[in-house]
């Protein structure tokens, strides 16, 4: 791996606040993801599963995490199972967790070759009543293939008709939502990495630059310290700026344009996410500011209203309800639009069509139950966008914020985001005029 290693007191407490949710006599088994195939013998970088990586630490393919609080033997209270490494393996693949570095990696003292699995999930099977088992309950998710988890959902079920079967899911949709201090400083330094591939970004965006090349500058200045890109990156110039999820990163960047930049790093599998929109030249038009001044000034609301209680839905209301009035402000929407309009498909959602926010997180669209109150502990992006095909270009904003009880924490306050900041980091010691083109 990567990233430093993460003490792994954090995994021992993730799993105890588990427990402390299962019913007694119950039996938790968590999979790692599948290694997926690509094209002929290749296969893709394997993700590694959010909630293996939440309540143990462990990234590697194949691996099985068995929870069973109340088993007799209290050496099967807690198991991890691991590919054994064997020579072939470390010829072919290289290192893998031996049982030491499993112990010192999770907190779990119990670690078994996979080859006992079956055994040991049966004699666990013969005592248990509760059996929590994962799937992927994602709102958005589409999942078109058979996950590691659903296909032992399915095995289990068919084996074991009998037990009570519960949603793992749940459970953890509810442990990952509330960040504990040590994750929100997993995500606050791959927001420090992501600032730094801005800064870097920004001093290199000029006309004539391919989008290509400005995600090439975030990947050095990612990669180096070890993270790596939170999820594909949206590098938009000009019209581009207009589509939401813009992912060709293949155009050239002009003059009097914007680019929008929706590209941030995860570390030790925490994510950041950020977006700001850039003159292409170094200085944005009258139009482009203001535009901009509007987004931000929502951002800026939005950001002081993450606070404990606050619901989702209202939040966007709220978002919506200002964007409106700097629609009106900019001209876009007139008095009458609003008047006129289906209260199902409001003027405004012409300019501004998607969500406000979501949680963050191991994942970068992170698990969580939305129509449950903000609580500290969660941490959400703000990213508001004004969209303007017919005048070539959109402006989105989006940084990343802590809900505390004493008020919101901008975890990317400290990334240029004022225009006049914006057009001085463009412009000056080590700028674009440095390398000219
Ligand atoms: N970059 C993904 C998002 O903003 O939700
Ligand atoms: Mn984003
Ligand atoms: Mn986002």
């Amino acid at each position: 791996m990567r990233h430093a290693p993460i003490n792994p007191s954090l995994f021992k407490r993730n799993r105890d606040r588990l427990r402390r949710l299962l019913h007694a006599n119950s039996l938790v088994v968590v999979n790692a993801n599948d290694v997926l195939p690509a094209n002929a013998d290749g296969t893709l970088v394997m993700v590694p599963n959010s909630d293996l990586f939440h309540l143990s630490g462990v990234e590697q393919e194949e691996s099985i995490l068995v929870l069973a609080p109340d088993a007799v033997d209290e050496s099967q209270r807690e198991i991890l199972f691991l590919r054994e490494p064997n020579p072939h393996l470390l010829t072919w693949e290289g290192h893998k967790l031996d049982r030491d570095e499993a112990t010192r990696l999770s907190g779990i003292k119990e670690i078994r070759w996979l080859g006992e699995f079956p055994t040991v999930l049966h004699q666990l099977m013969c005592e248990v009543e509760h059996v929590y088992l994962n799937s992927n309950e994602h709102r958005r998710a589409v999942v078109e293939v058979e996950t590691r988890d659903a296909r032992f959902v399915r095995e289990c079920q068919r084996r074991y008709p009998l037990h009570r079967y519960h949603r793992l899911a749940r459970l953890m949709h509810a442990l990952r939502v509330v960040k504990s201090p040590e994750e929100v400083e997993l995500i606050k330094r791959a927001s420090r990495i992501t600032r730094q591939g801005f800064l870097r970004a920004a001093k290199f965006v000029q006309p004539g630059v391919n989008e290509m090349e400005i995600e090439a500058e975030f990947a050095h200045a990612f990669i180096r310290e070890g993270a790596k890109f939170a999820y594909p990156p949206i590098i938009a110039a000009g019209g581009n700026s207009c589509v939401l999820h813009y992912l060709r990163n293949d155009a050239v960047c002009r003059k009097g344009d914007v680019v929008l930049l929706d590209v941030a790093a995860s570390y030790g599998n925490y994510n950041s996410d950020l977006t700001r929109t850039l003159p292409v030249s170094g200085k944005f038009s009258r139009r482009q500011k203001q535009v901009y001044r509007s987004v931000l000034r929502v951002m800026r609301a939005m950001i002081q209203a993450c606070v404990p209680g606050k619901l989702h839905r209202e939040w966007q209301k709220e978002a919506e309800a200002m964007i409106q009035e700097e629609l009106l402000k900019l001209g876009l929407l007139k008095p009458r639009d609003i008047r006129n309009q289906d209260p199902k498909n409001p003027a405004l959602k012409r300019y501004f069509m998607h969500g406000l926010g979501h949680v963050l997180g191991l994942d970068v669209h992170d698990v969580g139950f939305m129509s449950e109150p903000f609580a500290p502990g969660w941490v959400l992006t703000v990213e508001p966008g004004i969209y303007i095909p017919e005048e070539g270009f959109g402006v989105r904003l989006e940084n990343d914020v802590l809900v505390t009880e004493k008020g919101p924490v901008d975890l990317m306050a400290d990334i240029p985001v004022e225009p006049e900041e914006v057009e001085a980091l463009m412009n000056g010691a080590g700028g674009r005029k440095a390398r000219p083109r």
